[in-house]
């Protein structure tokens, strides 16, 4: 595809064309940064949430899943820091009257040097071709280097200003490092103020006893606020984990790039409890491991880099991100983050209740530590959808737009033609899809000459397209096609199932 900006305007809309996003209440203009998932986005939607969820709660005997309310009780934002420290710095500026995240600001130009960096990387690739040795080069190279350091000294004092919650310290190295306005171009700019995160919400029949409420922020606290209960019921011994998938609602005053920031979206997190001093080998553990599912998904190694954490947030003593290249750029996929007993002492502290684990082995007991992975089911989504949608120039030189989704996660896996309108073909193309409807989520479609059925399908991310002709009547035998290779087999009816099913192997994929 032509360039990133492209690329990404082709991803929102082949998005909403063939049914997997519009925008929330389209007919009234829409509702800024919240979104609808349309009958294949919330079949993607599932098969992502089900693919992590059997890969943390089916394949760990010591981690559980919760669906804890949305709804808490408002001492749980006070205990957690949400209600003191969960908000974001904002500059205005004046010319454009935009308002911007400033620590967005200042990171998206230390990315300006990184790119410049990468050129230097790219230009050297070409002129010394096999022989280019990469880590030698990005070592000794003077001006990589320089960039480099320049990025890291940015960021760095970046952290250290907002570590110190020095806002006009923060204002003054966007000025020192002359960043413009990207609307206006001006460098005219108010001070930096914080602003909370959180929808409030009212509980309640009358304006006077209403108890004010907030919209959760993020799943992680109900499962901490249950840790005791499932802890005891589930007869859990440390180190076990609680995994939980649901919605988070924050109030994202720069919500842009479609559903990468959303203020509604849906989290899927999980919360290891551990023995205090073990957090740092759990951490190492789940960055590992993290990091193979999205490997499993072969959406390519070389898209997915890890970005440590120069500013903990209040909760944390270790915090890294799996960053995935979105069409603009390497953002935020994932993160994953040893919290300590920040949440657990937190909670006891303003319940009144223990929140402790009695360790059989060492016969104490303890606040266990815990290490936390957390994702975004809509960003993911976003990473798995932008990367597979590709176009392809074909052998006799036409184009075909193909949505190489992982086919355990396509919505339809398999869509089923009758190669014309009759002759008992429809009739026999349905009697199929009676028997394949049981295992997999099929479609049928008889508009259209078969071509162009196959790339309806091939744009819609469907793995396998069956088609049923008139030997199809005689031996009982179907045309598969394959979406990838676009290859075609004869083979059985009976065969179809058996066949797709291989293809869908939680267990190869994830192995
Ligand atoms: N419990 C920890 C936590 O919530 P976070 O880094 O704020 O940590 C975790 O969020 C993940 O949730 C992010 O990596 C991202 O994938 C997703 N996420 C956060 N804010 C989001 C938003 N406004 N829209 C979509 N996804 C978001």
């Amino acid at each position: 595809m032509a360039n990133n900006e492209d690329q990404f305007k082709k991803v929102i809309s082949h998005a909403k064309e063939y049914g997997y996003i519009f925008g929330s209440s389209e007919i009234y203009d829409g509702l800024s940064a919240v979104y609808d998932y349309a009958q294949n986005g919330v079949e993607l939607k599932k098969n992502i949430r089900e693919y992590w969820w059997k890969s943390m709660v089916y394949m760990h005997q010591n981690i559980v899943g919760l669906d804890a309310a949305i709804l808490m009780h408002p001492k749980t934002w006070k205990a957690s820091g949400h209600v003191d420290a969960f908000s974001d710095p904002l500059i205005d500026n004046k010319d454009s009257k935009k308002r911007y995240r400033a620590d967005v600001l200042i990171e998206d130009h230390a990315e300006k040097l990184e790119n410049k960096a990468q050129k230097e990387i790219t230009k050297a690739k070409k002129r010394f071709g096999d022989s280019f040795n990469e880590t030698e080069f990005v070592t000794t190279n003077t001006r990589v280097i320089g960039y480099r350091e320049k990025k890291a000294e940015m960021l760095s004092t970046m952290a250290h200003l907002l570590e110190a919650e020095d806002l006009s310290g923060v204002k003054a190295l966007i000025e020192e490092l002359g960043i413009v306005c990207p609307v206006s171009g001006s460098k005219n700019w108010t001070d930096v103020k914080q602003f909370n995160l959180m929808f409030g919400t009212k509980l309640g029949a009358s304006a006077e006893t209403a108890t004010d409420l907030y919209l959760r922020p993020e799943t992680a606290q109900g499962i901490f606020v249950n840790f005791l209960n499932v802890q005891k019921t589930g007869r859990m011994r440390i180190p076990f984990g609680i995994a939980q998938t649901g919605k988070a609602f924050r109030n994202e005053i720069v919500a842009r790039q479609f559903i990468f920031r959303m203020r509604e979206f849906e989290q899927m997190e999980m919360q290891f409890f551990v023995r205090p001093g073990q957090e740092m080998k759990w951490y190492d553990y789940w960055k590992q491991t993290r990091l193979k599912w999205h490997h499993s998904l072969g959406l390519g190694p070389e898209n997915y880099r890890f970005h440590d954490h120069e500013k903990l947030a209040h909760y944390a003593n270790a915090a890294t991100d799996i960053e995935f290249k979105f069409p603009f750029g390497f953002k935020e996929l994932e993160g994953i983050h040893s919290r300590t007993d920040f949440d657990l002492k937190a909670h006891e502290a303003h319940s009144g209740k223990k929140l402790q684990f009695f360790d059989p082995e060492l016969k104490e007991n303890y606040t266990p530590y815990v290490v936390e992975t957390s994702i975004g089911l809509d960003r993911m989504f976003l990473a798995v959808f932008s990367n597979s949608l590709q176009e392809e120039t074909l052998q006799d030189g036409s184009t075909r737009t193909v949505l190489r989704l992982p086919a355990i996660l396509a919505p339809v896996k398999i869509a089923v033609f009758p190669l014309i309108k009759r002759d008992g073909l429809p009739e026999l193309a349905k009697q199929i899809i009676e028997d394949l409807k049981w295992d997999y989520n099929v479609f049928y479609d008889e508009k259209d000459a078969v071509g162009k059925r196959y790339r309806r399908q091939d744009a819609n991310g469907t793995p396998f397209c069956v088609t049923v002709d008139h030997q199809t009547l005689e031996d009982k035998t179907v045309t598969i096609r394959h979406r990838d290779t676009m290859e075609q087999q004869r083979i059985a009816i009976s065969d179809i199932s058996g066949l797709v099913a291989k293809s869908l192997s939680m267990k190869d994929w994830l192995q």
